[in-house]
């Protein structure tokens, strides 16, 4: 460093602790937050409750002014370092800015979306995938995360089931501590860690129709077992903020909810970081007909203590004649900066408030881009594999690949990439034709489809030439990138355009026909998987789908992923998932009476029914936890010990895992349990853990599993959390429907 440029270093740091006096770092962070709130007018702390979208108009006077605190969707860095310089250098206090982003399942490197994520399995992978998010982002100066959502879902016509984990608590909880812990790494203050902000809270997924910012019409049980449970795990984890959400729920809105946000969060979990609202959703309470004006939505915010309100003005507007009006006190918005400064002081924004681009990893580096890689090889889930047609065998010597999904580098990135670009993206035709090169493999491509949408055909006569020459095809289906997301809900999620009419065209052919699918929900196909002979589920997998998928269906990596969401035949099974209910009248394939079985004029009776659809029964297309491997596994040795345990107890499970096929695979060993009988029914299965295991054919594991009972319990009818007393099953195995069953008693 030349001397000159040390002197002016010196001078400014002299400068900056000077208009800082707040900042002392031998003091503690309340004595720093508290010390630069003294110093603070009331419309400078309104400010810091403020949050503005990167273009809007007024942004650098109201920034020089101190009357904004976070700026969303701001990332070119030169700009993100201007309007940092002016918070830092030109407004009174000096306070930097919180910049804010939705890096949702990647930055510029795209991972496959979050549900595919979760179809992984593997929460270290996932981990690792939100780190390498969090270091591109946090290199162009963002250092909040508006994820991971865990807004768990039993509906995919939901277009934002794309954007979760799927349908369990446990695996919404699992991995949303593992997002946290990849964004916020060791310290908050290390440059590369960004906070994060689990979202929505909550019950967002619980739309009814799963129709987008639908009402959510919940019981008290589902709330407190189902949805709620992944956000204690991800506070566990230290998540340092969250979103409030769009919906109402039974009847109040999430962002005014009181009973949940002050009640339950404040002051029950004792949650001490910021709660910023969803885009809008403060003044959106007076068009649920919750509040009169913008200014009762303020007070109804600020009373269920949300910290910042997102884009919309009832903050800056009202908070002030508020306190004038008696409504609240100075105090409750002296909380509420707290909370917001005290995060800018542990991501270390006043020592360090702007990022130095050049000194963090290269965005796209290799080793982000083989993150993205290995997380879209182990989230594809292999539904079917007829006669082992996969992985494709050194016979084949022509290839015809077919659908628009083959070559759609925006499209594989999925929903949600803000800054994704799609001239980053390796598609599957790409890698294809580069292996088949290698290998010596003719291959031949045809759209057939413009997008997937489309209802038309294109060159019938040309595909079905080239599929009579070739030795097998690789369809290309699924649904657009488009077609899920934010607002993004599908009344119906069959196939899209005339896909299923190319799968029945391409099946009369007779040859072997392998379906690989692109999507960002479960779509319903049933009607063409007889003519699939397989199924590999790719999600919308990334930029790095092309080198992905080649590899899967050639076998270089074994299929591992698991669905994390039951996959229904039908739209009207909807809601069907793995943890129901017995009923009273359980159904089995015994006891289903099937439509086409009915005889015309039948007498209808009331007895010996059983729960079921006539047209579409009672199981799904495929089940939870479900997924093939090109290997074969065997669970044996399965035991427990003890099988009477007291509350507290750890419920110990052992099984051996072993390899019985011919290829290194890994496979997922999932635990359930039931609890038979309770003062509330309970689901028929739970799930309580997981481990993936990779293993060289022959090759044996013994896995160990430690449950801890306090967490086997649930709400009963007082809404009192209890493990209860009695008799459980549990089933060791490899989806929701295959294990190995035994029991255990929770005694008093
Ligand atoms: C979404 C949030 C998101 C916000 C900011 C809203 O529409 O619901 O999840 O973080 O926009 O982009």
């Amino acid at each position: 460093m030349s001397k000159i440029v040390k002197v002016l270093l010196l001078a400014f740091l002299a400068f900056s602790q000077m208009a800082c006096s707040y900042i002392n770092s031998t003091d503690n962070l309340d004595n720093q937050v508290d010390k630069l709130l003294a110093q603070m007018t009331l419309d400078e702390k309104i400010g810091q409750l403020v949050q503005k979208n990167g273009d809007h108009p007024n942004l650098d006077k109201m920034i020089e002014e101190g009357g904004i605190g976070s700026v969303l969707n701001q990332v070119n860095p030169d700009e993100v370092l201007r309007i940092q310089r002016l918070a830092v250098e030109e407004s009174r206090l000096g306070i930097p800015l919180l910049i804010a982003r939705d890096v949702i399942h990647g930055f510029r490197t795209i991972l496959p979306i979050p549900l595919a994520q979760a179809a992984s399995w593997n929460l270290t992978l996932v981990e690792e995938g939100a780190r390498v998010a969090a270091t591109e982002a946090a290199s162009q100066g963002v250092r909040w995360s508006f994820a991971p959502m865990i807004d768990l879902t039993r509906d995919p016509r939901w277009g934002r089931i794309a954007e979760g984990f799927g349908e369990d608590p446990l695996l919404n909880g699992e991995f949303g501590a593992a997002v946290v812990r990849g964004f916020q790494g060791d310290s908050l203050s290390n440059p590369t860690s960004i906070a994060a902000c689990p979202k929505h809270f909550a019950a967002y997924g619980w739309a009814e129709g799963g129709r987008d910012y639908n009402t959510a019409n919940i019981s008290e049980s589902d709330l407190y077992d189902i949805v709620l449970p992944p956000f204690i795990k991800v506070f566990e984890a230290g998540a340092a903020t969250t979103m409030t959400a769009f919906n109402e729920i039974n009847g109040i809105p999430a962002t005014g909810h009181a009973p949940l946000l002050r009640d339950l969060l404040r002051n029950k979990w004792n949650f001490q970081g910021v709660v910023v609202s969803d885009w809008e959703s403060v003044t959106q309470m007076e068009v649920h007909g919750y509040t009169q004006n913008p200014k009762q939505s303020a007070l109804k915010a600020m009373q269920a203590t949300v910290d910042m309100e997102m884009a919309s003005t009832a903050y800056e507007t009202h908070l002030k004649e508020l306190i004038a009006d008696g409504k609240i006190e100075e105090k409750d918005i002296d909380d509420a900066v707290k909370r917001i400064l005290r995060l800018k002081f542990e991501l270390g924004l006043f020592d360090n408030p702007y990022a130095h681009t050049a000194e963090f990893p290269e965005l796209l580096n290799p080793k982000h881009l083989n993150v993205a890689k290995t997380m879209a090889q182990e989230s594809a889930v292999l539904l079917k594999n007829s006669n082992r047609v996969l992985p494709l065998s050194d016979d084949i010597k022509t290839l015809v690949v077919i659908g628009p999904l083959a070559d759609a580098p925006h499209d594989q990135l999925g929903t949600w990439i803000f800054d994704g670009r799609k001239e980053d993206a390796i598609t599957p035709l790409q890698s294809l034709k580069a292996m088949a090169k290698e290998k010596g493999i003719e291959l031949k491509y045809h759209r057939a489809l413009e997008t997937s949408r489309s209802k038309n055909i294109i060159g019938k006569q040309a595909i079905l030439n080239d599929v009579r020459r070739a030795d097998l095809v690789l369809l290309f289906l699924g649904e657009e990138s488009i077609l899920s997301g934010e607002s993004h809900s599908l009344a119906n999620i069959d196939l899209q355009g005339a896909q299923m009419e190319l799968v029945e065209m391409v099946a009369t052919v007779g040859k072997p026909v392998v379906a690989t699918i692109l999507a960002g929900r479960p779509v319903t196909f049933e009607r063409v998987e007889p003519m699939l002979d397989a199924v590999l589920y790719a999600w919308h997998p990334g930029t790095m789908a092309g080198p992905a998928i080649a590899d899967l269906l050639f076998g270089v990596v074994s299929p591992s992923g698991k669905l994390p969401v039951t996959f229904p035949r039908h739209v009207g099974q909807i809601p069907i998932y793995y943890n129901h209910k017995r009923t009273g009248k359980p159904a089995s394939n015994q006891t289903w009476e099937r439509l086409d079985d009915i005889p015309v004029e039948a007498p209808q009776l009331s007895i010996g029914n059983t729960s079921h659809y006539l047209d579409y029964g009672f199981e799904p297309m495929y089940p939870f936890g479900y997924g093939l491997s090109y290997s074969s596994f065997q669970i044996s040795e399965v035991k427990i010990e003890g099988s009477k345990l007291s509350v507290g107890d750890k419920l110990i499970v052992s099984a051996l895992l072993t390899n019985t096929g011919d290829h290194e695979a890994a496979e997922v060993v999932q635990v359930y349990t039931h609890q038979l009988v309770g003062s509330r029914t309970r689901p028929v299965k739970e799930l309580r853990a997981f481990q993936k295991v990779l293993l060289s054919p022959d090759d044996s594991a013994h896995i160990k599993f430690s449950i801890n009972t306090n967490d086997l319990g649930f709400h009963n009818p007082a809404m009192e959390y209890v493990v209860e007393p009695g008799q459980y099953h549990i089933w060791v195995g490899n989806s929701s429907e295959h294990g190995i069953q035994l029991s255990f008693e929770i005694i008093n």
